[in-house]
């Protein structure tokens, strides 16, 4: 454990800036140096297994440094830079060639970006553009979830529908109405099965579409399964509702699958998962495992169309730094590598282990639900057999306060979060076995049971 601050522990503290953290805790500073397999270590050489795979992005975990690093080479030295304005290079057409391939559907056009909130923002983009082309320009509203985060610039701030994270910033640059997340533990009514459940939740998404006016509404963004909130899986029917909703009412279905996409849940697109194929799928994260920054929007024939149809038709949207050829490279090994270490195989074969490992936690008094899907997953933290939620300084004390020393001293990396109600995220590089898997559910028994006797007072934090 780092408990006095080192000279990089100081230097961090004084130029790098966090994001999303207290800079002006005293807490001890995490610095990682480097990685192996599903395993990060610190500075000072400790070893921590990374729960979240680095914030749900380095699904590969952390040994194909040498593979990866030998493309992004030979990517250099070949041609370092060029971008996708009006030209072309071999790494971007290559990797376009290989998305188009293995998504599915007609999701057969790709506009890269610079990571997940550009790829929110370029979706709205082509989105607008779809239906100017087609004579609904009165087309300016969308729909997304309660709780749901679709990124921080101004413009994916609008989707994102957590209020602390919007309040100092002024009026959303598009006006978006959010409707109810699917948590079915916390949401799901006595008097109702899944199905009334999904029922309920697309007649309000009918009703907010109805109270916009359908005319005006251009599109729909969701998560295949929510993050924020705590991996709020669907009821069966709702992503096929969904599809059937937006089809009725000439409405774009866009699949938010930054983190979702690339396998976290078993398939090369979340949304596979529910049966459905979106009109535009975002992507990051996975796209690289991480080994390089890297968005990317899928984009269906239809909402392509328009921008292929009229030779005068300028796509009006544009990154400097997108489809860069090193990311590139990176982006068609890192999807070579999945298919040749079968990847999406290994997921859907230890997806019962991890889901079996997490929900036996059910049994301490501390968890209220272990949900989710694939190797996305979240424990609600709850006070009692009950399942009461933590009051606001119950979160603080235990989620802020108490969680995060905690976690890292047994040697772990799992994100407590209260963004909804409070829940620990759990999100293994997916190249994790059943050995990292039993490991990392017999660290977050220890944990959680200390949790649970601190958060009563029975020990000290
Ligand atoms: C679903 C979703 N959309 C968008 C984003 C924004 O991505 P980025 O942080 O790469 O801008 C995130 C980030 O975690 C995300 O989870």
């Amino acid at each position: 454990m780092l408990l006095s601050d080192s000279p990089l522990q100081q230097s961090a503290r004084d130029h790098l800036l966090l994001h999303f953290s207290r800079n002006g805790s005293a807490n001890p500073l995490l610095v990682l140096e480097r990685g192996e397999g599903p395993y990060v270590f610190d500075v000072e050489g400790n070893r921590y297994l990374d729960g979240l795979s680095s914030l749900f992005c380095a699904q590969l975990g952390y040994s194909y440094g040498e593979e990866l690093a030998s493309v992004a080479a030979a990517q250099l030295q070949q041609l370092a830079f060029s971008t996708v304005w009006g030209a072309a290079h071999p790494a971007a057409i290559a990797l376009s060639e290989k998305l188009a391939e293995i998504m599915p559907g007609d999701l057969d056009h790709v506009f890269f970006t610079g990571g997940g909130s550009e790829s929110v923002e370029a979706a709205w983009k082509l989105v607008r553009q779809y239906h100017v082309a087609n004579g609904e320009p009165q087309r300016t509203k969308a729909i997304a979830r309660d709780r749901a985060y679709h990124g921080v610039t101004l413009g994916a701030l609008s989707f994102t529908g957590v209020p602390n994270y919007k309040e100092q910033f002024g009026p959303p640059a598009i006006p978006v109405t959010h409707v109810s997340n699917t948590n079915p533990f916390r949401g799901m009514r006595d008097d109702e099965d899944e199905a009334a459940f999904c029922r309920r939740l697309l007649d309000e998404v009918e009703a907010a579409v109805q109270a916009e006016g359908p005319e005006t509404v251009a599109m729909i963004i969701m998560e295949p399964v929510q993050n924020a909130g705590g991996c709020l899986v669907p009821p069966d029917g709702y992503w096929p509702g969904l599809r059937e909703l937006a089809d009725r009412h000439g409405i774009l279905l866009v699949s938010d699958e930054v983190i979702c996409g690339f396998g976290r849940l078993g398939e090369w697109l979340g949304v596979e998962r529910f049966g459905v194929v979106p009109d535009l799928a975002t992507t990051a994260k996975g796209i690289t495992s991480a080994y390089a920054p890297m968005g990317a929007v899928m984009v269906s024939d239809k909402v392509a169309a328009p921008l292929y149809d009229d030779p005068k038709r300028m796509l009006m949207h544009g990154i400097t730094f997108a489809g860069h050829p090193l990311c590139a490279a990176i982006a068609l090994r890192n999807l070579e590598v999945f298919e040749r270490d079968e990847i999406l195989e290994n997921v859907r074969a230890q997806e019962p282990h991890l889901a079996a490992g997490l929900q036996s936690l059910e049994q301490l008094p501390i968890v209220g639900d272990a949900r989710g899907a694939g190797f996305f997953w979240a424990i609600e933290l709850v006070k009692d057999d009950e399942n009461t939620r933590l009051d606001a300084d119950e979160r603080e004390r235990i989620l802020r306060g108490y969680l995060p020393g905690r976690l890292l001293e047994a040697g772990l990396i799992a994100r407590p979060d209260d963004r909804g109600d409070a829940c620990l995220h759990i999100a293994p590089p997916l190249i994790s076995d059943a050995a990292v898997i039993d490991e990392l559910v017999g660290k977050l028994g220890e944990v959680l049971t200390d949790a649970h006797d601190v958060l009563h007072g029975r020990a000290s934090a």
